[in-house]
Parts: structure tokens; sequence; C-alpha cells
């Protein structure tokens, strides 16, 4: 029989999944402690000390920014044709556009006086002589390593000067480098995937259909260019490259050339194949492009009750941990037959019979996924490099704090998955501008080595960073949950590590932000439907039921999430306390008090943030995205521009969380609220789909966003119908949808959002 796999149908949150079954209390100490302003003001927030601040993720102006500098110099690059000179920065930022109302029609709404415009969508050709995307299933399968892959998703500009180096000024040229996470695999082949079989015997039968999707995960870097006011790719560039599950890559680090790394692959633990499952993004300050692997235990083929007999019980906890378990979510390592070199084999993570030891299998295939992985996207031969000082865990992004020349360097990332946590790596070197363009050479110097840390919020509104490292916080050979063996057992699990330093379980932590104007940071707690009311803490206070839709179907749990902020003590990002309050809550604006703690409006009320970075070009400007499925009875999701204040510019309040009859009282730290003046609606997206990933120019005046699988929910029997797809977004009509990235500009030519 031929079927669909439930993977077309995904009404689940891949995500919305957790593995955290410690019973590390969200606020262990937390209980008894009072709110107390004294201490929350008594930490200091970001001072003169932070000189020079680089933004994460989406690149602009992302070399580096003086706190108080003036707008960037223009860039050398040629206008073709001459505009009409663009209105002034203001001096203080003000957001300075009309709201777009919510929306559920199938197109990219933004407001009056701009215009978004398709760049580069699901398929299309970055090399010459690759035709144009039919669009259809039918387009050749070893044509997609040189074609946009699916799924866009974090995404970095980087400005090119006129001799093809990094100019984070660069305002009309450049690459656009970005993650390719996932698949709607129903619109990539001519009747979605061929599957033969059920449960745990289903398996692809189809092996071209396997390498398309091989190649269209991964991550693009294109070369881009203004013409006049329009933005383009350029499909011949030499600088296009497609990286996929078959690049080969190195590891490096502590881990690397350790026995957990060892593979049939790779016997001395060195390399490793691809990466997969490419969320939220992140930045050096030497030019590099980093992409994070998420929800890549999923991939794996490991059948636990055929498997774990031939385990160790470290192994077992650790798989439980990570959640490696199951037929693997597009059953790639069932096709057969498989190649000499185990295309399809290596996704299968069991234990083979016959396998002498680790180098004659893949049961260490999953140890090889979970990391932070460096691109160089100005060397297009360059090997990647997985960098396992920053540890293995559902990886959204890894945001770089202030840089500051002699200081040490910071990454900010999240574990996004229900109850998982927050870390920071801080660098033993400290930074040296000469390292500007270093490459990979110079990710070697700085992520290599160095402390990582997780996170802890108190109740009072301070925190503590807990090294995780072997012999410190609880991290032992005589741990009882898991017995730790040395550096690489702590990095490969430090999930584990976590759970016994005693960190807090997160709603879900999706992107982290630094604010240039203070260095504080930002992170969005996306959703945790796994929040019971009793079950709540100060920095992940509410529990609730949002009834959606016509029928008023319960969304418990913290169903619209939230965005936590904090402040390393004195402003230095390698501080071990820090200091926290809520930024903002997501909610209707029609839901009670309690619940719309925010006062959001019909201009700014949303709900599942996530994507989320601050301008390079206007400093203070925060750009949030939503993948949301709660609040989609009203609206699609959507993009907000914000101006956040500064953590502590709110108050403590005490909530009642109410689950039928069961209620109970939270304190909490919340921030001031926005109004329309510090939060408003800017762009509403087409049908089912997540907006995420976000860069700019290096004058601001382009925006880069991308459109995530539209119609991503459309039923598997539909396919023979597209009068039924659910969004035939960009291409109208009864074309097949498509991810994408847009470009965003104002009429004008004014910086977007003021
Ligand atoms: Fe891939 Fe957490 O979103
Ligand atoms: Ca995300
Ligand atoms: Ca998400
Ligand atoms: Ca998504």
């Amino acid at each position: 029989m031929t079927a669909k796999h439930p993977s077309e149908v995904p009404s689940i949150d891949l995500d919305d999944i957790g593995y955290n079954k410690t019973s590390n209390p969200s606020f262990s100490d937390l209980v008894e402690a009072r709110l107390s302003r004294r201490n929350l003001f008594g930490l200091g927030v970001g001072s003169a000390s932070v000189a020079l601040l680089q933004a994460c993720g989406g690149g602009g102006s992302n070399g580096f920014i003086p706190v108080a500098a003036a707008a960037p110099a223009p860039a050398p690059a040629p206008a073709p044709a001459p505009a009409p000179a663009p209105p002034p920065a203001p001096a203080a930022a003000k957001l300075g556009f009309t709201a777009v109302p919510k929306s559920l029609d199938d197109v990219v709404s933004v407001p009056a006086g701009y215009t978004a415009s398709v760049l580069y969508r699901l398929g299309d050709p970055i090399a010459t002589g690759v035709p144009a995307y039919l669009n259809d299933g039918t387009d050749a399968p070893a044509s997609y390593d040189r074609r946009a892959g699916d799924h866009h998703d974090g995404m970095t500009f980087f400005g090119i000067d006129a001799s093809n180096k990094w100019d984070p000024a660069a305002a009309a040229r450049g690459l656009l480098a970005m993650n390719h996470e996932a698949i709607t695999a129903l619109f990539l082949h001519p009747t979605g995937q061929t599957i033969v079989g059920t449960g745990n015997a289903a398996v692809r039968s189809v092996a071209a259909e396997v390498q398309r999707e091989f190649f269209v995960h991964g991550v693009s870097v294109i070369e881009v260019a203004k013409s006049g006011t329009a933005w383009n790719y350029k499909q011949d560039s030499s600088f296009n490259r497609r990286v996929h599950t078959l690049t080969e890559m190195q590891f490096s680090g502590p881990a690397a050339r350790t026995d957990y790394l060892k593979t049939k692959f790779s016997s001395d633990g060195s390399r490793t194949r691809g990466t997969v499952n490419n969320c939220a993004n992140g930045t050096t300050p030497w030019g590099t492009y980093l992409t994070c692997e998420e929800n890549w235990a999923g991939y794996f083929r490991r059948i636990a009750a055929t498997d774990n007999p031939n385990r160790s019980a470290k192994e077992i906890a650790a798989f439980g941990r990570y959640g490696v378990a199951g037929t693997g979510r597009e059953l790639w390592a069932t096709v057969t037959p498989d190649t000499s070199d185990n295309l399809y084999g290596r996704w299968n993570a069991e234990v083979i019979s016959g396998a002498a030891s680790a180098v004659d299998d893949y049961r260490n295939g999953a140890n090889a996924y979970g990391w932070v992985v460096e691109i160089d996207p100005f060397t297009p031969a360059s090997t990647p490099k997985k960098r396992t000082a920053l540890g293995r865990f559902g990886h959204e992004g890894a945001c770089l704090g202030p840089v500051v020349v002699g200081k040490p360097l910071v990454w900010y990332m999240g574990d996004d998955a229900q109850n998982e946590y927050i870390y920071k790596f801080v660098s033993t070197k400290a930074w040296n501008a000469a390292d500007i363009n270093g490459g990979i050479a110079a990710g070697d110097k700085y992520m290599d080595d160095g402390k990582l840390y997780v996170a802890r919020f108190n109740a009072d509104g301070t925190g503590n960073w807990l090294e995780l490292a072997l012999g410190v916080n609880g991290i032992t050979a005589g741990n009882p949950a898991y017995a730790f063996a040395d550096a690489a057992d702590v990095l490969i699990n430090v999930r584990l590590a976590a759970d016994a330093a005693g960190a807090t379980k997160m709603d879900r932590p999706e992107w982290t932000a630094v604010n240039p104007k203070n260095g504080e940071v930002y992170v969005t707690l996306t959703n945790n439907t796994a929040r019971p009311v009793g079950g709540t803490d100060a920095a992940n206070p509410r529990s609730y039921n949002d009834p959606k839709g016509p029928t008023q179907t319960a969304q418990k749990g913290n169903p619209n999430g939230h965005v936590v902020r904090f402040a390393d003590a004195g402003g230095n990002p390698a501080a071990t306390t820090f200091k926290w309050d809520v930024y903002l809550f997501g909610a209707r604006s029609t839901a009670s008090a309690d619940v719309n703690l925010s006062s959001l409006v019909a201009d700014n009320d949303f709900s599942s943030p996530d994507g989320m970075w601050f301008s390079s070009a206007t400093a203070g400007l925060l750009w949030l995205e939503t993948d949301d499925s709660k609040y989609t009875d009203v609206t699609n999701c959507m993009m907000l521009a914000a101006l956040p204040g500064q953590v502590g510019d709110g108050g403590a309040k005490t909530i009642t969380n109410v689950d039928g009859a069961t209620s109970a009282t939270q304190a909490t730290l919340i921030g001031k609220a926005p109004g329309t003046d510090g939060l408003r609606r800017f762009l509403v997206g087409p049908k089912d789909c997540e907006i995420t990933g976000i860069a700019e120019s290096g004058d601001g005046r382009a925006l880069f966003v991308n459109i995530q699988h539209p119609g991503e929910t459309t039923p598997a029997a539909n396919i023979g119908d597209p009068t039924k797809f659910g969004s035939h977004w960009p291409g109208g009509g009864t074309s097949r949808p498509r991810s994408a990235t847009v470009v965003i500009t104002r009429d004008d030519g004014g910086l977007i959002g003021l």
C-alpha cells in the first residue's frame, strides 16, 4: 500500500515535545523568596564598559557599533539608477508607520508606504545552467543541491565591498546566508512522500524523493544586490553555495576526536556529513555565519524496544533525555538498497547486528548533531565546523553579545523544547579586532575554548549562571542520574549536566537577541502546553486557558508565550549573576487582565513569539516574529516592531492562574506595558506560515524576512486538487506554496519601521 507520512499533516509543532522528566524544580529555592525591588535594581545595568556592540543573527551593520554611533557610512557600491535622496534618520527612534491589521488573507501585508517583494523561493536556481523551478514535484532530484532549500529560517546579511571583502556597512550588495530548517514534503514530490507499509515497517520506496529531501535541508549562501530600488539574487555568483545533509564537516573543540563521535564514516571521530534542522542563526565578529541544529533527534531511526538491550544504562538515559527514538520523521534510514557509503543507513542510530564496534555502524550517529555549526560564507570551498564547546542540545540560535576589544566574547543560546534551558558560552580568549575576516581559523581561537553556563532564574529578580563542567555543580561521576565520565560527555549530554546543576525549566526558549543600547539580552519563550497551574515560577508565571475558534477549543498551559530579558551584572557578559524581568507577554487583546499582562490592544496583540532581532542600523529597534498555532483562528503569523525599555522599567505583580476549579497565585516581575508607541504590528504573512529569519542591509533601508512553510497543514489527500491547497503564496493562482525570502523597502527610501 501507499500512504502519506504523518509529518505531511504537521498539525503538531515538532518543538512542542518535552524530554525533561527531571524533578528539577523550576524555582527550587525560590518559592519562599519575596520579590524585592531593592534587589531588582541592585545589580546595575549595562555600563560604559560596553563600548562596542555586535548584533547577532540578522547582520546588517553587524561589525562594530559604537553605542552612540551615527548612521553607518554609505557603501562604495555603485547605484545604477539614481534615486531621490532618502530622508535622514531621526535623532531618536520612534515607530513611524500605521499598524497592519490582523489578517487571514493569503498575502504578505506591510504598512502603507512600504513594499514587500519576493526575492528567493524554494527551488530557485543558484548556479548557471540550472533551470527555473517547475514547482510541480518533477524537478530533477540531483539539481536540488543548486537550488534554494525549503523552510527558510534564520538569516544574516553580510555586506560586501568592491574588493569582495566583508563590509558591515555595505548597503547595496551582500551575501545572504540562511537556514532551511525542514520540509513540507507534500509539495516537494509529485504526490507527496511515497511510503510503503505502516508503523515500524513503513519504508520510503522512492530513493529520488529522499535525495531531494537531503538537499533541501541545510543552508543557502547567495549573493544579493540592489539595482535601482529593486533587490535580486545573482544566479551565477561564485559565492553561491548550498550546505546540506551531505556536506562534509569537521568537529572542533573538546568533544572532537573522542569515542562518542566515532562512526563508520569517521573512525577517529573528527568528521561527519551534513547539518539538519537548522533553525535560528548567529554571527561572529570576524564575519562568519553560525547555523544551529534544533530538532535533529527526530530524524534518526532507533527502535528502542530492540536497540535498548544492546545499550548501556548511560546510553539509554542519554537517548531518553534527547528523544532519540522512533522510525525517524522522514524515514530516511529505510531506503533500500543502501549505498556503499551508507547515505541512508547513516540515519539508523541502532547497534547493527554483526557490527563489531562503533566504527562499523552509526550507533553514535545522533551524537553528530545538535551543535552550533560555523560556516565561512566568503570562502565557498571551506569546510564547516561543528563547535562542540557550545554544547549539544536543541539549538535555536546563538546570539553574540557585546563585543569589546580585550574582553571575552559571549554567545547566548536557547534550547527549544518544553521545559528546557537558556545557556551562554564565554570565550577564554579576549577579542582582538585583528581577527576580523579571520574565517574559520578565528573560530578555532574563540569558539573551541571557553566556559559554558546555564541559567537559573530566582524569584527575587536575580539570576545565576551555573557553570557546566566536569566536577562542578553536581556534574560528576557520582551524579545519581548520569555518571559523567569526561569533558566530552558533559558537552554531548549537556541537558543532563544542566539538570544536575539545577537550571530553570523555561517555556521553550527560542531566539536570543542583544539590545545594542545597553547589552541586555532578550529570549523568546514561545509557549508551553506542559506548564500546569501549580507548576509555574516567577520567570514562567502563566498557566491559563486560551479558548480557540468557534468551538472554543481549550488551549492550556502558557499557549501564547512571553519574552524574558536579563542584564548580566555590571554590564559584563562574563558575569555569573544577572537581573531579569518579563519584557512582554503574548495574548489576545480580549483576554483577561491576568492573561493580557502587557495590556496589548488590537494593533499589537500576538501569540507565540519566536524570531527576534535588534536592528543594527537603528539602535534599540527590536523586530519580533511569530510561529503560532494558537491565535490562528483570528490571524496568520506576523512581525512586530518594538522599542523596549530596560530590565526593571515595570514592577512586581502577582497574577492568578486558573484551570477549571484549580487556581493559584504567582508573583512575577513584568516590564512596562509597551503601548502602541512601543509595540506595533508591521507585517502579517500568508496562510499557514511562520514568520522567521530577519536581516537588513548595511544602511537599514532594506529588510529581509523569511516566510516559512505557507500552506503546511494542507491534508495529503488534497495534493491532487490545487483548489484545496492551504496556500498558494507566493505564486498565486493554483500554484503550490513555497517558502521564500521577501525584501521590504520603504517607498521613499527611508529607514524601515521609523
Ligand atoms: Fe525551529 Fe524553535 O523553531
Ligand atoms: Ca524558531
Ligand atoms: Ca517555533
Ligand atoms: Ca517552523
